[in-house]
C-alpha cells in the first residue's frame, strides 16, 4: 500500500487527477471505477480541467461506478446517475454508452447485478477504481459485516451512512434504504486502487482501514491485500496513522521516475 499525505485537498486531488491522466495517456480505451460523494469532487474538478486545457480525452474511456440507489431513477436529482452527468460526464468528451452504473430500478436487482459484473468483465476488467470512505469505514456501500469476498448485490444503509448523506436528501425519512453496490470482491478485482479520504471526520476510519486488523467491520480493510492500492490523504484525515512520519518519509525519499 502506498500512503500520501499532502497538506490539502486540492493538492491530493490534482495528484489523483495526474495518475488518472497518466493511465488515459499510456492506454486511451482504459477503464475507470467512478465513486461519488463529496470526496471526489475535486478530482473530478480536475480532470475536467485536463481535459479542457490539455486535450485529455475521455472518448475511448469506459466508466463503472461503484454504487446507486435502489428506487431513484436516472433523472431523480439524489442519483448517483444524476450527480456523475452533473460533475463529470457532461463536461467530457465521454460516451454515454460507455458509462456504467448499477440499476437502481431494476425490476430484478438480483439479475442485474449479475448483469454488471459480466459488463465489466467484458470491458476487460477495471484498471483504476477511485474511492472515498464512510466514517463506518464503508467502500462503495459495503457496510460493517459485509463479506470480504462480496459481489454486487443490494445492501441496507446504516443509520450512520444515511446521516452522513443527509445532505443528499430533502428529508431523511424520504431516504433510500437500499443500495446496489459493487462488492469488496468486485472492487479488490481491479487493477489498481485510489482512495481518497480528507477531513478530521475520516481520520478514525482511515487509521482503521490503512492499519488497523483486516475484518468486515471495517470493510476497506480489504484493501490491505489488494497489491496496488494508493491512498490520497490531506493532513487531518492522516491525524490518526500511527505510521504517519515513516508514509511521508517514503514518499518524500520517492524516486522521480516512480512519479506520476
Ligand atoms: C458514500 C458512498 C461512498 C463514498 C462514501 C463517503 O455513501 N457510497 O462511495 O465514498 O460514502 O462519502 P463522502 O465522500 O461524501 O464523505
Amino acid at each position: 500500500m502506498e500512503v500520501i499525505i499532502l497538506p490539502s485537498p486540492d493538492e491530493a486531488s490534482r495528484l489523483g487527477a495526474r495518475i488518472i491522466a497518466n493511465l488515459i495517456k499510456t492506454n486511451a480505451g482504459a477503464t475507470l471505477g467512478l465513486a461519488t460523494g463529496r470526496t471526489p469532487l475535486r478530482l473530478y474538478r480536475e480532470l475536467i480541467l485536463l481535459h479542457e486545457k490539455e486535450g485529455l480525452d475521455f472518448s475511448r474511456v469506459t466508466t463503472f461506478n461503484l454504487d446507486e440507489y435502489v428506487g431513484f431513477n436516472q433523472d431523480h436529482p439524489a442519483s448517483y446517475h444524476f450527480f456523475m452527468v452533473k460533475h463529470l460526464f457532461s463536461h467530457i468528451n465521454i460516451s454515454s454508452e460507455r458509462t456504467h452504473l448499477p440499476d437502481g430500478t431494476a425490476e430484478d436487482i438480483p439479475a442485474s447485478c449479475l448483469r454488471y459484473e459480466e459488463l465489466i468483465l467484458e470491458a476487460g476488467g477495471i484498471d483504476l477504481q477511485v474511492l472515498g470512505v464512510g466514517t463506518d469505514g464503508h467502500i462503495g456501500f459495503n457496510e460493517p459485516a459485509s463479506s470480504l469476498g462480496s459481489r454486487t448485490r443490494i445492501k441496507t444503509l446504516t443509520r450512520q451512512t444515511l446521516q452522513d448523506n443527509e445532505a443528499d436528501f430533502k428529508d431523511l425519512n424520504q431516504a433510500p434504504r437500499h443500495a446496489i453496490t459493487m462488492g469488496i470482491g468486485t472492487i479488490l478485482d481491479s487493477r489498481k486502487c485510489l482512495l481518497l479520504a480528507f477531513g478530521e471526520n475520516k481520520a478514525e476510519a482511515v487509521a482503521r482501514t490503512v492499519e488497523g486488523p483486516v475484518t468486515s467491520l471495517v470493510p476497506g480493510s480489504a484493501l490491505q491485500f489488494h497489491p496496488d492500492t494508493v491512498f490520497l490523504l490531506d493532513e487531518a484525515a492522516a491525524s490518526n496513522l500511527a505510521y504517519a512520519d515513516y508514509y511521508r518519509e517514503v514518499y518524500q525519499g520517492k524516486p522521480d521516475w516512480q512519479r506520476p
